[in-house]
């Protein structure tokens, strides 16, 4: 059965984040139980849509042939096949994902999509299969592609933010966020056990891109000393020296350890290729190790927290949010006001928000509230 107004397709674009596969379940069993409307999966996000294209482009298939595979291999059985792009979602095909992280249609991060005539082929495709709204789930590139083909079809799109950096302004918070704070902090808790019997600081570097926030809320869940994010400006040596000389005060005071947290988007200046987390724990290493005295023999070592950060069971909570993301999307189609755009958590309350929409300065606030909270649980 479909749409009365056309069929409805779900992709996920960019990072993976924990809830993803939550917010398929909610996608597709919304869709089949409550609106009476199956959803496609396309695999690997907007690269399954360009790989289609290239399909047909090249003359491998027509968009009858792509319909006719699809509408022969269903559920988990299209899932399995290597070439088939596009799969119509049954309840087996999500039944046992909601505590899985990862995504099970898989995602990319698609570069071809930027390109305008790439984009014209896919809404080619789309409309070929009598596509009339799309869900895409992913974090900011995810939206920006998505608004230029809102923008450029008549499809109606809605994204659901995800993305574990939670650098989207015009939410509160995206699916994966919950998960990868408490991961983070649950990998803190292990850093700190080692750093407390070896005495030693421990430099841990997070995820986030240019955002701060997974750091920043991660100091706040697992009582790490230190957080340097990019929000708060450039790491140079009068900073560094700054930082080495807060660690000398509570060692002076009695502590024996810490844990500095460094996010991936800090800048460090003079620039250098190397990742900010090595950079600061070799001025901290110069500015204990060459001074001799009391704390000459400080073991100052670091790690980058990496991939792990992604991936792992969801929390409850963002489950939870996969699930009222996915009844939000499903409002914003049935209302039939056609809208695109993005649903932003805002307040506890879900609404649809303009592509266009300016969002100027809120990621900048949100994360210094939380930097003064922080910097005072901190200091001991
Ligand atoms: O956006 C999520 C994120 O994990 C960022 O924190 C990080 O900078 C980036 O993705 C890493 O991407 P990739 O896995 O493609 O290297």
């Amino acid at each position: 059965m479909q749409s009365a107004d056309g069929r409805a397709i779900i992709l996920f674009s960019g990072g993976d984040a924990p809830g993803m596969n939550a917010l398929l379940r909610g996608i597709v069993r919304l869709g089949l139980n409550r609106h009476h409307i199956p959803v496609l999966g396309v695999k690997d996000g907007y690269a399954g849509l360009v790989r289609t294209c290239r399909r047909v482009f090249m003359g491998h298939a027509d968009a009858q042939t792509v319909s006719d595979e699809i509408g022969l291999h269903k559920g988990s059985e299209g899932l399995r096949r290597t070439n088939q792009e596009m799969v119509w979602m049954d309840h087996a095909s999500v039944s046992g994902i909601l505590t899985k992280g990862g995504i099970v249609l898989g995602t990319s991060r698609c570069m071809e999509i930027r390109d305008p005539d790439v984009r014209r082929q896919v809404i080619d495709l789309l409309d070929d299969l009598d596509v009339a709204t799309m869900f895409v789930c992913g974090g900011d590139g995810s939206c920006a592609a998505a608004a230029c083909l809102a923008l450029e079809s008549s499809i109606q799109i809605v994204c659901v933010p995800a993305t574990i950096d939670n650098d989207l302004p015009m939410t509160d918070t995206c699916i994966g966020v919950d998960t990868a704070i408490n991961t983070v902090a649950w990998a803190i808790d292990h850093f700190n056990d080692t750093a407390g019997a070896h005495h030693r600081i421990m430099v841990l570097e997070t995820m986030g891109r240019r955002c701060g926030y997974l750091a920043r809320l991660s100091a706040l869940a697992s009582g790490a000393e230190i957080v340097v994010t990019p929000e708060r400006g450039p790491l140079g040596r009068t900073k560094m020296q700054a930082l080495a000389q807060r660690i000398e005060t509570s060692l002076l005071r009695g502590r024996r350890h810490a844990i500095v947290l460094v996010a991936e988007g800090v800048r460090t200046e003079p620039a250098s290729s190397q990742c900010p987390a090595i950079t600061l724990t070799r001025s901290l290493q110069d500015y204990f190790h060459s001074r001799g005295g009391r704390f000459s023999g400080l073991e100052i070592r670091s790690n980058v927290l990496g991939h792990l950060q992604r991936g792992g069971r969801p929390t409850a909570a963002d489950r939870i949010l996969a699930a009222q993301f996915a009844e939000a999307a499903w409002r914003a189609v049935v209302a039939r006001s056609g809208k695109s755009g993005v649903l932003a958590c805002r307040n506890g309350r879900i609404s649809i928000r303009n592509f266009s929409e300016s969002f100027d300065g809120q990621i900048e606030d949100r994360s210094q509230d939380v930097y003064f909270l922080q910097k005072a649980l901190s200091k001991c």
